[in-house]
């Protein structure tokens, strides 16, 4: 099975160069599962309905998130929707799992893509990030109940060495270790010697010419004088980063994970 994984879709450049080069990235590398972090997808914060219900007819599968959840208060009653069907398209947009048990919304999926099963699962670093419960426990946890061989872990944190860390801790559990958050790629990906992917982060989809996403000159101005300041997306040098992985799906082993930049 072959994985494509899109790191944090930001505002409408990402969108849109998501449904420009989705079906060349799909043909050229043979991708069978497609999976990408949308929590940057209304104007860099948050995602509606609306988007999300936009990217999952571009043939994205499952849509991940972290911080930026809650941005668009919408997306709560998006995941009400899906309380009691399990194939529910809000059941597909993840938040992560360890965030507070009764909020809204899941982070596991499990559902079965051309006769495969998979589970994607989303969770939160804690280092210099908002408090929210143990990500490696709470990976424990749910794995137990997860009955899919192919198993690819959305890591959404701010330090490399908490990522690297689950990294090395799921490896031989999961298929793959893909981080995101940050918006800058990072050139380490591998195959630990356990068969999981990994990457530190993935990198945004959206434009460079700005600060993660945003007009720069409003986030200088930021570090400059500390003032409030409304952040609006960037909108040159747009990119799509990603990861190909491909993988076992009878052991859910990886076999190569590659990186995409593509302007
Ligand atoms: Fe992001
Ligand atoms: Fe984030």
């Amino acid at each position: 099975m072959r994985i494509l994984f899109i790191g944090d879709i930001f505002g409408r450049p990402g969108r849109n160069i998501v449904k420009d080069r989705l079906p060349p990235l799909i043909k050229n590398h043979g991708i069978d599962l497609i999976i990408a972090n949308g929590e940057n997808s209304a104007a860099g914060f948050g995602i509606t309905p609306q988007l999300a219900e936009e990217l999952f007819e571009l043939g994205i599968d499952v849509l991940t998130s972290g911080n930026h959840i809650w941005d668009k208060r919408e997306i709560v009653d998006f995941f009400q929707m899906a309380d009691g069907n399990p194939h529910s398209p809000a059941r597909r947009l993840l938040r992560p799992a360890n965030y507070a048990p009764d909020l809204p919304g899941f982070g596991l999926y499990e559902g079965r893509k051309d006769d495969i099963g998979y589970a994607v699962i989303n969770l939160q670093g804690r280092v210099f990030m908002p408090s929210n419960d143990d990500p490696f426990r709470k990976a424990d946890q749910l794995l137990k109940d997860v009955k899919s061989k192919v198993i690819l872990v959305d890591i959404h944190a701010e330090a490399t060495s908490e990522k690297i860390s689950l990294g090395w801790y799921l490896d031989g559990k999961v298929t793959a270790v893909v981080g995101t958050h940050t918006h800058v790629p990072t050139a380490d990906e591998r195959v630990l010697p356990n068969g999981t992917a990994y990457i530190t982060d993935v990198g945004m989809t959206g434009p460079f010419d700005g600060v993660i996403g945003v007009k720069k000159e409003l986030v200088v101005g930021k570090f400059l004088n500390n003032m409030p300041v409304r952040f609006e997306a960037a909108s040159g040098d747009v990119r799509l980063c990603a990861v190909v992985i491909d993988c076992d799906e009878k052991t859910g082993r990886a076999r190569s994970i590659e990186r995409v930049m593509i302007g």
